[in-house]
């Protein structure tokens, strides 16, 4: 490429974010710095997750023989037929495993043995899988594929269709298994800084 053309091409760039700047500024204030807009609702959406008590998970529903349909087409090939795990995590069995000491005998950690919450297993799938086109399916397809791994794991009935409200009252074996840190945070009193600047910049 010649220096004149790419000096014109510079140019053309530099002149590209003057206007798209001017078109910003243009815009009435809507925000503090006089440009963007205020974030809404549905917009910071996908970047919260549901809580635990399934207060705000989406509408729709599934059932679990839909999700086997799911299942097998986007997830099987990781996580296995039988959902024994593959390049996936194994997703069912190993119930009981968790406790004791013996390390001769590794617990066997799956949604089934170790998750507290079904919530969380909807909100995981929903954002992070498949592996590779996370965010890909309806909540309708992610309401019935969790339906079909508890159903697996015998913790729902293998007819058995999800919504927001049946997930969340879905009571998962190891739901008592998480002893809460009875520690009090330690942090110093807050002042009239935020107590994470003292933290990491403490006071010469
Ligand atoms: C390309 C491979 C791949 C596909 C396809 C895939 N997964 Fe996964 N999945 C993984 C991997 C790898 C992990 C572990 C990720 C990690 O630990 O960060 C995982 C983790 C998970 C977990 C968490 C398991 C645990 O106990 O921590 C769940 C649940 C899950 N996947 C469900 C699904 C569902 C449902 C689908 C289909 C909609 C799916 N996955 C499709 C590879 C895949």
């Amino acid at each position: 490429m010649s220096t004149t053309t790419e000096r014109l091409l510079a140019a053309t760039a530099v002149a590209g974010l003057l206007g798209l700047g001017a078109a910003a500024w243009a815009q009435p204030a809507t925000a503090p710095y006089g440009f963007g807009q205020p974030a809404t609702r549905d917009d910071l959406a996908r970047f919260f997750s549901s809580m635990p008590d399934g207060s705000d998970l989406p509408a729709g529903s599934g059932s679990a023989e839909r999700g086997k349909a799911v299942y097998d087409a986007q997830c099987m090939a990781c996580h296995g037929a039988n959902l024994e795990g593959g390049i996936g995590d194994r997703l069912i069995g190993g119930r009981g495993t968790l406790a004791g000491n013996d390390p001769t005998r590794a617990p066997v950690k799956t949604v089934e043995s170790h998750w507290p919450h079904a919530t969380t297993l909807f909100d995981y799938i929903k954002r992070a899988m498949p592996l590779t086109a996370p965010e890909s399916l309806s909540d309708d397809d992610v309401y019935a594929v969790t339906a079909y791994i508890l159903s697996r794991a015998n913790i729902v009935p293998g007819d058995a269709t999800l919504d927001a409200k049946s997930l969340a009252a879905v009571r998962m074996p190891n739901r008592d298994g998480f002893i809460p840190d009875p520690r009090p945070e330690s942090f110093p009193p807050a002042a009239s800084a935020p107590h994470q600047t003292k933290a990491i910049a403490p006071a010469q």
